[in-house]
């Protein structure tokens, strides 16, 4: 699915970069250019952004509470 139609950017290639780190949607753009043109799409990549950190920050919970 093309999240940033302007630089031709995949939901997949977003949650990747945040799975590598990037937390915020600049540092998304910064590592993939989407939202560096028209930024229509920055509501979209806040969603994903949002989405998969909270995912790992509920890995993060479960592995202090299991350790
Ligand atoms: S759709 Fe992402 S910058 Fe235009």
């Amino acid at each position: 699915m093309v999240i940033c139609q302007c630089n031709r950017v995949t939901k997949r290639e977003i949650e990747s970069v945040v799975h590598a780190g990037a937390r915020t949607p600049d540092q998304v753009t910064y590592e993939t250019g989407a939202g560096s043109v028209c930024g229509s799409c920055l509501p979209a990549l806040q969603a994903v952004c949002q989405r998969v950190t909270a995912e790992a920050c509920d890995v993060c919970v479960g592995q202090v509470l299991v350790s």
